[in-house]
């Protein structure tokens, strides 16, 4: 089974276990099939998601409202209202805020408050960031802003008319907030990720690799493809381990 459709089955047995989940959604490319097959997935009728609640995991600063490419706006399109539900399902970290200290910190407590994040899906960038929580991000951080790698920035730049256009701040769930959901599912493909992904998944624990801080959560998926696992070095255990994985563990 693709990794799009694998995960999009296990968001589907946590929303038939608990129908109003908090699914964590990432942007970026990799995602793109996990919601296709999820909305597939509804209109087959073989999950409900009408009462999901789904919460943004980063965004730009000052790009304006509406802008196509703020991540609120690329979520409302590839993952709300796909799924059918409305703009009241939603919640995301506001990068428009005069006052951004006060807007990550509120996000925060409405993560709290909303109960946790369920499931937190996760991206990885090619310098190891999670959410854009880029190399050196405190490993206990909370939702803050954080400044762009120009590596960050050059490959964000497909999404933009104009490679300047891209912002150099942005708002990101900190690795201590991303930690705190209950599940989290990081998905890679493609050869551009081999290196991020062994040096997340073998370590060592690194601030200077954010992703490697799954380390230290008691329950961490990571899906990844042939060209993705390629530098792994134990991969010939993960496959026989995911091989003679127990039916009832899930993902
Ligand atoms: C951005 C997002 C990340 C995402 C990363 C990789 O930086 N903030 O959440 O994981 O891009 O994107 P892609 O999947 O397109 O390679």
């Amino acid at each position: 089974m693709a990794g799009g459709e694998l995960i999009a089955e296990a968001v589907a047995a946590l929303l038939r276990g608990k129908p109003d989940a908090l699914l964590g959604v990432a942007t970026g490319s990799t995602p793109l099939p996990v919601y296709q097959a999820l909305a597939a997935q509804v209109r087959a009728g073989s999950v409900d998601a009408s009462r999901a609640r789904i919460c943004q995991l980063d965004e730009y600063v000052g790009l304006p409202a509406g802008h196509p490419e703020s991540y609120r706006s690329v979520v409302l399109r590839e993952v709300v209202e796909p799924l059918g539900l409305g703009a009241d399902s939603f919640m995301g970290p506001d990068g428009t805020a005069e006052d951004v200290p006060a807007a990550c910190a509120a996000y925060d407590s409405a993560l709290r408050e909303a109960g946790g994040v369920d499931l937190q899906l996760l991206g990885i960038g090619t310098d190891g960031h999670i959410g854009f929580n880029e190399p050196c991000s405190s490993l206990a951080s909370r939702t803050r802003i954080k400044t762009l790698t120009r590596q960050t920035r050059e490959d964000n730049a497909r999404f933009f008319e104009r490679p300047e256009e891209v912002p150099h701040h942005v708002i990101t769930q900190g690795i201590g907030t991303i930690l705190e959901a209950r599940h989290l599912v990081l998905l890679a493909t493609g050869a551009g990720k081999a290196d991020a992904v062994a040096r997340a998944v073998e370590g060592p624990l690194t601030a200077l690799v954010p992703a490697s801080a799954l380390q230290l959560h008691p329950h961490a998926t990571v899906v990844v493809d042939e060209a993705a696992a390629a530098q792994l070095a134990l991969a010939d255990y993960f496959r026989a381990t995911y091989a003679a994985k127990p039916h009832w563990q899930g993902l």
